[in-house]
């Protein structure tokens, strides 16, 4: 199932990097951004949502969309390819993560060194003044379906409280970017889980990996842009195939 060359490279690497996307959680229950929404948002895709405009227009119907998202996060489990991922760290020296995703599901599998590009769903902020926003503890109830709810305001200045999420057409945090660059450029194995490539400046790293002569590795059960630069295209879920990587590479340790 796996190559000679996939294996030995991972037997000898020092410094792996593991890129995820959205489809690395997607085994534990929450949508990608390229399903179909359903229920309040079936007219709208999540690119549309996920903007400073749509959040200033609807603010109700995104601070809505983001406390589901939040509640199913809170409400699911770290899976396989989370547990698959923390476990490297055990074998190679050096192992960061650098996710796009604004969950908590890696931290929660285990992983130390998580780099997150596109900030956090349990960290949001005034939209006026920054100043961070405390949930009330406990999973929220909220309808499969979404409903409409107005942000909170802030206790310091009052203005509307904000998802802690990167949207469209904002910067990264530039501390994360710099730190996933330079796990990037140093790393010799660089997997790509479960993106589809096509959000930058994320989608740059598998590039700046190969330029540095590391090995890229992708998963994923789709095609994506990314297929001709991988060394290595292992086709299916993340869920099936790193578990069973780990297993083939270090058996027995
Ligand atoms: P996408 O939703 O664009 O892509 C998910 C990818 O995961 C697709 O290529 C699927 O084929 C793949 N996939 C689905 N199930 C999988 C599984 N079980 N195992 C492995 N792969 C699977 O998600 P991202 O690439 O993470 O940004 O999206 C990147 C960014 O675009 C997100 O962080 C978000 C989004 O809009 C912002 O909000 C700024």
């Amino acid at each position: 199932m796996f190559s000679d060359e996939l294996l030995v490279r991972l037997r000898s690497a020092r410094r792996l990097a593991v890129f995820t996307g959205a489809g690395v959680s997607q085994e534990s229950g929450i949508p990608t951004f390229r399903d179909a929404l359903t229920g309040l948002w079936q007219n709208y895709d999540a690119s549309s949502l996920a903007t400073p405009e749509a959040f200033a227009q609807q603010p109700d119907l995104v601070w809505g969309w983001y406390e589901w998202r939040r509640a199913k996060v809170l409400a699911c489990q770290p899976n396989p390819a989370h547990y698959a991922i923390a476990k490297l760290a055990s074998h190679v020296a050096h192992c960061n993560v650098i996710t796009q995703n604004v969950d908590d599901l890696h931290e929660r599998a285990g992983s130390r060194h998580v780099v997150h590009l596109h900030g956090s769903l349990h960290a949001a902020r005034c939209s006026v003044c920054g100043l961070g926003f405390e949930y009330p503890p406990g999973i929220p109830d909220e309808p499969e379906g979404g409903r409409h709810i107005s942000p909170p305001a802030c206790v310091s200045c009052g203005a509307q409280v904000r998802p802690g999420v990167v949207w469209f057409g904002e910067s990264l945090p530039q501390q994360n970017w710099d730190q996933a660059q330079a796990v990037t450029e140093q790393c010799d194995v660089f997997f790509s889980i479960g993106t589809s490539s096509v959000v930058y400046p994320a989608a740059q790293l598998p590039m700046l990996a190969a330029s540095g002569g590391a090995y890229v590795v992708q998963i994923n059960p789709q095609a994506t842009d990314l297929d001709g630069l991988a060394d290595c295209n292992l086709r299916g879920k993340a869920g099936a195939i790193l578990p069973a990587l780990v297993q083939a590479v270090w058996a027995g340790r």
